[in-house]
């Protein structure tokens, strides 16, 4: 049986720097659910349809071949066979996301290639609704979190590296209007499961965060 761990939490929380970190340490598999979700909405883009536009959205489901590839260890996001790894970490795609993600038929269609990939692996996987909805056995689930404020900081140092920051305001306010987008829908909100350990990562470095999580995961392992 393979050993799953599930991590959930609002945008830049770190649970992708923390997950990826982690998953290494273990050799255990990193998967990236949000990069399903944006590969997606990058399609939907690419095709000039409007992502407000749901049925435009469902009837392009049916042209949409999603995979994830390992390639030297990384996590490589693959549409119709065209690596998108890098492209799809926009602030417009990142907006156009948080869109698709409320439809039930992007969840449904995006489900069963979630659940495959944790049944065959052992995996660390990020998202917004892993625990509550895609790995309810999760061996653990960690609810990471931080401030808005941190979360922004955080984000807007790792785009001014690539050379594309918008203000930091403007990092903010996307922060906080995607978090309200992300935990009011009606579908797969995100959100706590009971079951899972809440960890705050305002006050902590990465480093801090991602040593107190693979400590976690090394209980469960016993
Ligand atoms: O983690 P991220 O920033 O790459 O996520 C991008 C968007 O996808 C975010 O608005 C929430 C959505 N998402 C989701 O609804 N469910 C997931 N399991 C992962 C991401």
């Amino acid at each position: 049986m393979s050993i799953n761990i599930a991590i959930d939490g609002p945008a830049g929380a770190g649970k992708s720097t923390i997950a990826k970190a982690a998953a290494k340490a273990l050799g255990y598999i990193y998967v990236d659910t949000g990069a399903l979700y944006r590969s997606v909405a990058y399609y939907v883009m690419l095709r000039g349809k409007d992502v407000n536009n749901r049925s435009a959205v469902e009837i392009l489901l049916q042209d949409i071949v999603p995979e994830l590839k390992y390639i030297d260890g990384e996590q490589h996001v693959f549409v119709n066979g065209e690596d998108v790894t890098g492209k799809i970490r926009t602030p417009e795609v990142s907006m156009a996301t948080s869109v698709v993600s409320a439809i039930p038929r992007v969840r449904d269609f995006l489900f069963n290639l979630q659940q495959k990939i944790a049944v065959e692996n052992n995996v660390i996987m990020d998202g917004r609704d892993i625990g509550t909805v895609v790995l309810p056995n999760a061996d653990l689930k960690i609810f990471l979190t931080a401030s808005p404020e941190a979360r922004a900081e955080r984000r807007y140092k790792e785009l001014s590296q690539k050379g594309n920051a918008p203000a930091y305001e403007q990092v903010l306010s996307d922060i906080i209007k995607r978090d309200r987008e992300d935990s009011t829908r009606k579908i797969a909100p995100l959100k706590q499961a009971e079951d899972a350990v809440l960890l705050d990562t305002t006050d902590m470095t990465l480093e801090e965060a991602t040593e107190t999580i693979i400590g976690m995961i090394a209980k469960v392992r016993k």
